[in-house]
C-alpha cells in the first residue's frame, strides 16, 4: 500500500496559483463581485453626502457620513478579502458616480436609508445562492455581515425619524448636527 505523499496531491489552485479548498459556484463569485461595487458605490455615495453637508455647515452630519463612507469602504475591502481567501481573483469595477444633491437633509437620510435597505437586500440573495451551492464557508462569513446591516438600517432609521422630527427647521437641525458631533 501507497502512502499519500504531499506531490502526490492534487490541490485545486485559482487564477493566481492560490490553493482552493472549496471551488465557489461561478453565479455566487459573480454575486460576490457585485456585492463589492456595492459597498465601494456606497461609500462613494456617503462621501458625497458628507460633502454636501459640510457645504451647508452641518459638521456633525458631515462626519457621520464620512465615518459611513469609510465604513463601506472598509466592507468593500472586507468582501475582496474574502474572494482571495477563497483562492479567487478579484475584478473591480468603475465606481459609480454618486448624486451629488439633495432638496432637504431629510432627502440626502431618506436615500441612506433605503441604501441600508438595498445592501441587505443584496447579503440576503448572496446567502440564498451561498445555501443553494451547499457553500457553507460563505455563509458563515455573512452571518456577522447581516447583523451588521441590521445596525446600521436601525441607526439610519433613528436618525431619519428625528430628521423628520426637525421638518426642516434650520435650529431644531442644528441641535441633531451637534448631537452627531459629539458621537
Ligand atoms: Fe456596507
Amino acid at each position: 500500500m501507497q502512502s499519500a505523499t504531499s506531490s502526490s496531491i492534487n490541490l485545486n489552485t485559482g487564477p493566481s496559483g492560490r490553493a482552493i479548498a472549496q471551488p465557489m459556484d461561478k453565479d455566487l463569485l459573480e454575486a460576490l463581485y457585485q456585492h463589492t461595487s456595492l459597498e465601494r458605490d456606497s461609500s462613494a455615495q456617503y462621501l458625497a453626502m458628507s460633502l454636501w453637508l459640510l457645504e451647508r455647515e452641518l459638521r456633525g452630519f458631515s462626519n457621520f457620513f464620512k465615518k459611513e463612507s469609510l465604513s463601506e469602504q472598509e466592507h468593500g475591502f472586507n468582501f475582496a478579502k474574502y474572494i482571495i481567501a477563497r483562492g479567487q481573483s478579484v475584478e473591480l469595477d468603475a465606481v459609480t458616480k454618486p448624486i451629488q444633491n439633495w432638496n432637504s437633509v431629510e432627502e440626502l437620510v431618506t436615500l441612506s436609508f433605503q441604501m441600508e435597505a438595498d445592501v441587505t437586500t443584496s447579503v440576503q440573495q448572496l446567502y440564498s445562492m451561498a445555501e443553494r451551492s451547499n457553500d457553507t464557508r460563505t455563509t458563515v462569513f455573512l452571518d456577522p455581515v447581516i447583523d451588521e446591516q441590521i445596525k446600521s438600517e436601525d441607526e439610519m432609521a433613528y436618525l431619519l425619524g428625528k430628521v423628520k422630527f426637525a421638518k426642516n427647521d434650520p435650529s431644531a437641525l442644528f441641535i441633531i448636527d451637534n448631537e452627531l458631533n459629539i458621537d
